[in-house]
């Protein structure tokens, strides 16, 4: 038996004002979209604003049901609208955040296993790293270099 170490690296700001200008705007858009989130249900709302590779944005919000999983997360809403309309675009970066109607949410909110084992896909897909941000309503916001590096041992095509 041998042990095998993996490692992630993450990149942290102290705020939303630390980040790249051309972030923060895509940050903006993620909260903007996180507000018009239907989610009676959690109050939890979640915002996730795509930049593609021809300056597009795609914005998605999390959308509830009453037949609890019959919803979707932000992330997915926002990534399956870009793999229908713009196939052939790569994703450069994707901004995310979250907001709950019950407290003050400070800590960065990375997104779920599903929605990272989707967006995976798509990574692989274009064979490009997609860059992720992630934050709270308020307070630091963390930088992933890709999705793998979130992901460590992707369920991948190479397995079917
Ligand atoms: N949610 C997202 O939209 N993205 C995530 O990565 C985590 C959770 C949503 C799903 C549900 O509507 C609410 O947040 C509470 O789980």
């Amino acid at each position: 038996m041998k042990e095998i170490e993996i490692k992630s690296v993450l990149q942290v700001y102290d705020s939303f004002d630390e980040l790249p200008n051309d972030i923060q705007e895509l940050m903006q858009k993620s909260i903007e979209i996180r507000d018009k989130a239907y989610a009676p249900y959690s109050e939890f709302l979640v915002g996730a604003a795509l930049l593609l590779e021809n300056g597009k944005v795609v914005l998605g919000n999390n959308q509830e049901n009453a037949c609890y999983p019959s919803g979707l997360c932000a992330e997915r809403t926002a990534i399956y609208y870009a793999g229908a309309n713009f196939p052939e675009i790569p994703i450069v970066s994707m901004a995310l955040c979250a907001k709950s109607l019950k407290y003050q949410l400070i800590t960065p909110t990375p997104p779920c296993g599903a929605c990272r084992q989707a967006i995976a896909e798509y990574e692989l897909k274009q064979d490009h790293p997609i860059a992720i941000y992630f934050m709270g309503e308020t307070g630091k916001v963390v930088k992933s270099f890709s999705l793998a590096n979130l992901l460590p041992l992707i369920f991948d095509n190479s397995y079917l």
